[in-house]
């Protein structure tokens, strides 16, 4: 194959012969003219040509070789980031023929049924909203990656298979076969590798981390898995991790979103308290027009409450006996004018949480964290850790004893921040290949059962309904 032409470059290319390689759009008949749209993944091209179009059909790839021409002034098509030039076809070469697709693919596709999109997603993304979507996602990673990089940050990679990371769901587990019996957890985020990070020297680290909850779907919530950007900073407070993320989050959305207006700069900051009484909420959508998908209206709340009254529905933390279940996760610092209510009145003390919101969906959260292991083993106490318990954290403990810098953090979603500045109607819209209902990955068919030689190897034995 010769170099790949991308269409979005051809403006560039007038009077030159090419080969284009794509798919077949759409077909139009002029009397003895054809017109196609020929479609790459950066843009769109029409194509003009006489019976060597005439076969062809929707979907199929084929290469096009032929003249870059300017379009007549009359022709020039404002809409099509190719729409001042046409391609005049000369040869046709099909390279691989196409099945009529099980849906329309030239709509935004929110009309179809959306298992049978997903079971179809690799056709499902080429209509053109996914595709945006899907490059607008890849574009907002490079930048936060960019803006990192200019700030001291590292990127790091931290395990997947790993021990229970509790941010307040449900585990994955997945069995060990060297040591059988045992089950490795796959992360609900980095939280604890960051911290030891930040033990470890690193000062400022970063990740596109996946994190894993199993956990019932919503609108806003992925099932199984999604993507945080995840960041830790040693020797700040609450108002640099504030002020880092509110600079990076500005600077890229107006780059890469400049129909989107962000309704008050600096970002309007809330208590926990405040929110709640005036808007009944911890998320509060504070568009001036709640309908109007353009208005991205960020806020920090902060000073939450450090913990919550534990329900009997929390069965996550602690040993049941206790009333307190950490507001957000057991690794946030309690605020420093508070530290005597914890032996007097747990429930009145304030954190160092702070919650990022957007158009009413909480987009981010992070804290300073405790970085003492007197403090540490209090809140182990307060939420109702039995020793085994504590024992999972020993190794935090352990490092926090070989000179521990202060040290927090924040740890945005990129799901969910899409989702929320695209105004999309669900998370999975920004997701390349989302679980759907029930936990399955439908275009894979995962999960699926596993061999009884696996089983066997893993010393796994399962109920019948297995197989
Ligand atoms: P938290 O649990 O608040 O904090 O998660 C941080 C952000 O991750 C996103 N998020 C989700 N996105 C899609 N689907 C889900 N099921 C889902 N769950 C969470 C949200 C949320 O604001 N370790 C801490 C962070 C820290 O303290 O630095 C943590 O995971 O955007």
């Amino acid at each position: 194959m010769t170099k790949k032409i991308f269409f979005i470059d051809l403006p560039k290319k007038v009077n030159q012969v090419v080969d284009l390689y794509g798919w077949v759009q759409t077909i139009r008949k002029h009397g003895k003219i054809n017109f196609i749209d020929l479609r790459d993944s950066t843009a769109v091209i029409q194509v003009v040509g006489a019976e060597e179009l005439a076969d062809l059909h929707p979907e199929e790839v084929v290469k096009i070789k032929g003249t870059v021409a300017l379009r007549g002034e009359r022709y020039v098509n404002k809409n099509l980031a190719t729409g001042t030039i046409e391609l005049q076809a000369e040869t046709v070469t099909k390279i691989s023929s196409a099945k009529t697709p099980p849906f329309p693919l030239n709509t935004d596709g929110y009309e179809i049924d959306e298992e049978t999109r997903l079971k179809y997603r690799y056709l499902d993304i080429r209509r053109e909203r996914m595709t945006r979507n899907l490059q607008l996602r890849s574009q907002l990673v490079w930048k936060v990656r960019q803006f990192l990089f200019n700030h001291h940050f590292l990127e790091v990679e931290t395990p997947i298979l790993t021990k229970t990371t509790p941010e307040g769901a449900r585990d994955f587990l997945v069995p060990s076969r060297l040591q059988k019996g045992k089950f490795y957890a796959l992360p609900q985020s980095p939280q604890q590798y960051k911290q030891l990070l930040m033990v470890a020297g690193l000062e400022r680290y970063f990740q596109i981390a996946r994190c894993f909850r199993d956990e019932d779907p919503r609108r806003d919530r992925a099932y199984g898995e999604f993507t945080q950007l995840d960041m830790e900073m040693s020797f700040v407070n609450q108002e640099d991790i504030l002020k880092l993320t509110e600079e990076m989050f500005t600077t890229i959305v107006e780059e890469l979103f400049p129909d989107k207006k962000i309704s008050q700069k600096p970002w309007p900051r809330l208590t926990h308290a405040e929110a709640a009484k005036k808007y009944k909420s911890d998320k509060p959508d504070l568009r001036k027009d709640k309908n109007n998908k353009d208005e991205l209206a960020f806020a920090w709340i902060i000073e939450f409450p450090l913990f919550n009254e534990q329900r009997s529905q929390d069965f996550f933390y602690g040993s049941g006996n206790s009333k307190f279940a950490p507001s957000h996760h057991m690794f946030t610092a309690p605020h420093p004018d508070d530290l005597a209510l914890l032996k007097t009145n747990p429930l009145k003390v304030r954190s160092l949480q702070h919650d990022l919101v957007l158009n009413g969906f909480e987009v981010g959260g992070g804290s300073i964290r405790i970085h003492q292991k007197e403090v540490q083993n209090q809140v182990f106490d307060l939420i109702g850790f039995s020793k085994e318990q504590k024992k999972q954290f020993d190794h935090l403990l352990e490092a926090f004893e070989f000179g521990v810098p202060p040290h927090g953090g924040i740890a945005p979603g990129i799901d969910r921040l899409l989702f929320a500045i695209l105004g999309e109607q669900s998370l999975r819209e920004v997701m390349a290949f989302p679980a759907s209902s029930g936990g399955k990955i439908a275009v894979m068919k995962a999960p699926s059962t596993a061999t009884p030689e696996q089983l066997l190897e893993l010393g796994i034995k399962t109920d019948d309904h297995q197989k």
